[in-house]
């Protein structure tokens, strides 16, 4: 809500300094944002949990710390945090360097989208109902970004093994960090790549949270998405580009039984309307989110061989 002018760094520092508890400090930062206008959506959803986050990690995420009584030398440090995202409108995961995925901490920078997606919901779940996982599986993520979907699968699935692509080779550098972070070198392999991998595999699941924004509608996404990289954002004029690459090649690297798990957000009214006879599984996530769909090797294999 953009309900009056933000105050200046020095009066929020005063306040946040002022303050009994971190209750109140979650108040004062919350009213900031708000006054700013920001949006949410790059981890929160609304101005109160985006001041918690802040809080907790200028906290260093430590036991009982929120609990404590504030330490008034962290103000400084979470005004001049708070001033940077009014003013900037910068993804707060992007000034902390840091963003939370399937309970995992992932490191981030502008070169990768936030990781975000509701596909955490059924990555920690191991794919049920959909396929059953068991140690030496092999799954295959598609446009990996910050690494966060593969990553969480290899610590979430005991014993799969993970590829993940990217065309991005920034990209790449960070998912790498975020590969050794987590310890999982030995069983996720990032790899460069136009969607596939050259060396054909077959895998139990492909999943993906390809780019999916129709080119057009960049410019009207609100300020925080333009710090976003647009590789990671634009799915080609519809949208539905990379999507349809995957429905059109994935059968190809699947195993039989095996599932393609794709998230396409609101894209996925535009890609019924473009596929109507493609029998999609729609996902209800108890969590929250759109957009995701199941479809399976034979499913895919059935409409290739009817649209010839
Ligand atoms: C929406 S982001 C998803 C990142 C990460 N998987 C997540 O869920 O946070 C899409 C990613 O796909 C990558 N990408 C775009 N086109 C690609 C292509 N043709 N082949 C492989 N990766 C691609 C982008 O660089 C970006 O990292």
């Amino acid at each position: 809500m953009h309900s009056a002018r933000p105050m200046t760094r020095e009066a929020l520092q005063a306040a946040l300094e002022r303050a009994d508890d971190h209750e109140e400090w979650v108040r004062v930062l919350a009213d900031y944002f708000d006054a700013a206008g920001l949006f949410y959506g790059h981890g929160t959803d609304n101005a109160g949990d985006e001041a918690f986050w802040l809080i907790r990690h200028l906290q260093g995420w430590r036991e009982g710390a929120f609990e404590a009584k504030p330490d008034a030398s962290l103000a400084g440090t979470a005004a001049e945090i708070a001033e940077r995202r009014a003013t900037l409108r910068k993804p707060l995961a992007y000034l902390l360097g840091e963003a939370w995925f399937a309970g995992l901490p992932f490191h981030v920078d502008e070169n990768v989208l936030i990781p975000r997606s509701p596909l955490a919901e059924v990555i920690e779940g191991c794919f049920a109902p959909w396929v059953a996982i068991e140690p030496g599986v092999r799954i295959l993520d598609v446009g990996t970004g910050s690494g966060c979907l593969a990553i969480a699968a290899a610590v979430h699935c005991d014993g799969v093994i993970v590829d993940a692509t990217d065309v991005s080779k920034a990209a790449l550098a960070i998912a790498r960090r975020n590969v050794e972070r987590h310890g999982v070198a030995d069983r996720v392999r990032l790899i460069e790549a136009d969607l596939f991998p050259s060396a054909r595999e077959r895998y139990r699941v492909i999943m993906s949270n390809p780019p999916y924004v129709p080119a057009r509608q960049l410019e009207s996404l609100p300020p925080e998405y333009r710090h976003e990289p647009a590789l990671a954002l634009v799915g080609g004029e519809t949208g539905v580009e990379p999507a349809e690459r995957l429905l059109e090649a994935a059968g190809d690297w699947l195993e039989p039984g095996g599932i393609l798990l794709v998230e396409v957000g609101a894209e996925a009214e535009p890609l019924i309307e473009r596929h109507p006879r493609l029998p999609f599984t729609w996902l209800e996530l108890e969590r929250g989110g759109e957009g995701v769909f199941v479809v399976t090797a034979e499913q895919l294999a059935e409409y290739r061989e009817r649209s010839r």
